[in-house]
């Protein structure tokens, strides 16, 4: 087995300028109990490691806040705004103008509404366009919101090929696209694609379930609608943190949600009986903030502080590519192809193997330490989020995935039966 040496991989850490942000984690989480097998966790991009300070931060909201300040709180303790104030940290990971961003709901629940305001705005184009290897929620939502509005979903199978075929119609009124595939990691250009969108007349919104805190993402630059995204992934608010959704700002008088709620009321404290959207990206809300979530999620976004997110891209991109370096020397005589692309600027934090032992060779990893996990039918599936991971780390990780297959140790792991969360 060649490749990359653990003195490549110490070398690059010795220049890595984001090295820091790795003491803003809890670092107990990640290296476990057994010190000299620290666990390596390669699943930050489905669930985000514990950043410090949240622990204490909600805490405090238990006890300061909604212990001693009772009902006060929605008035003195800002928690009627933190859909906004948390938004206010996320717009820069995602090039946005804060009032167009709004941290709410979850990100199924944000698709059904920024889908359903983006075709109310062109009512007589009354198809979407989407992958059919989106995820299922993106999907789900659409098919069951065309079903009720009487609208048709196009499924393709490569954005980055048939997209123009699909919109030839002039019939499109958004194009939905997740724009890292959760499959294989494949990174969607945002401004070419949104512009290809834009000239055959169609809106574009975009899934940043797996950009968000991944890469730098410019969504006002690349002219974007709308998009989505999650809290809990590389931005590490928690186990169903809440999620986010971005407006253009050009949209946002006239854009209108199918689910009204008095949270995104003009005056939701007049209760008046008729529906009036709040000015903004405020009739996005829809009930009560959960004020607990959004603030370890405030918390955990303070990880980003200080940070340049195009350090994060270079480093993201050095992180996959060390791991690929390390992986391709012994992948087939395994049986391991790799489902991610080559090239560093069409991936993202993310890489996968493609292998019909992928779900054993995944639980045969965590036994030894390192976590990642495993995606229906066949994708063996590693995340690399920037913020805490270290390159000695990567290389630490490919010698254990090396050892599990040199000695079969998946084999006793395919003869169990599977979990329910892969
Ligand atoms: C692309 C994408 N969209 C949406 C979601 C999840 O949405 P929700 O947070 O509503 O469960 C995921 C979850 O992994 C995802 O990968």
């Amino acid at each position: 087995m060649t490749g990359p040496s653990r003195a490549d991989a110490e070398a690059l850490d010795a220049e890595d300028p984001l090295a820091f942000l790795r003491e803003r984690f809890s670092l107990a989480a990640l290296v476990g109990p057994e010190s000299r097998n620290p666990r390596i966790y390669l699943d930050g991009n489905s669930l985000g490691p514990l950043p410090l300070g949240v622990k204490e931060r909600v805490s405090a909201a238990v006890e300061a806040e909604w212990g001693d300040r009772l009902i006060a709180g929605w008035n003195d303790c800002g928690w009627m705004d933190l859909p906004q104030s948390v938004a206010a940290r996320i717009a820069p990971l995602v090039g946005a103008a804060p009032q167009s961003v709004i941290a709410t709901d979850s990100t199924s629940v944000n698709l059904f509404k920024t889908l359903s305001a983006a075709l109310q705005l062109q009512p007589d184009r009354k198809v979407v366009v989407s992958e059919r290897g989106n995820f299922p929620t993106d999907l789900y939502v659409a098919e069951t919101l065309l079903a009720g509005l009487g609208g048709a979903l196009r499924l393709i199978d490569d954005a980055e090929t048939e997209l123009a075929a699909a919109l030839s119609a002039g019939d499109v009124g958004v194009v939905m696209l997740t724009q890292i595939d959760y499959r294989t990691g494949r990174k969607l250009d945002m401004a070419s694609v949104t512009d290809s969108v834009h000239r055959q007349g169609a809106l574009m919104l975009w899934d940043l379930a797996h950009s968000a805190g991944a890469f730098a993402v410019n969504l006002d630059e690349a002219g974007a609608d709308f998009a989505v995204g999650c809290g809990y992934k590389f931005l590490n608010g928690g186990p169903g943190a809440p999620a986010f959704l971005y407006v253009a700002e050009r949209h946002q008088g006239a854009a209108i949600p199918l689910l009204a709620g008095w949270m995104g009321h003009r005056q939701p404290f007049s209760f008046q009986s008729h529906y009036e959207p709040a000015e903004g990206i405020g009739r996005f809300r829809v009930g009560t903030p959960p004020v607990l979530s959004l603030t370890a999620l405030d918390a955990a976004l303070r990880v980003f502080d200080d940070v340049d997110t195009r350090q994060i891209t270079a480093k993201a991109a050095r992180l996959t590519s060390l791991f690929i370096d390390c992986v391709e020397p012994f992948a087939a005589d395994h049986g391991l192809t790799l489902a991610s692309p080559r090239d560093a600027v069409r991936r993202g934090a993310q890489v996968s193997y493609r292998s019909d032992k992928a779900y054993a060779v995944i639980q045969a990893l965590i036994n030894v330490g390192v976590v990642g996990d495993f995606r229906d039918p066949n994708i063996a599936r590693f995340g690399f989020p920037a913020t805490y991971l270290r390159h000695v780390d990567v290389w630490e990780a490919v010698q254990r995935l090396h050892h599990v297959l040199d000695q079969g140790l998946w084999k006793v792991e395919a003869e169990k039966p599977r979990r329910a969360v892969t």
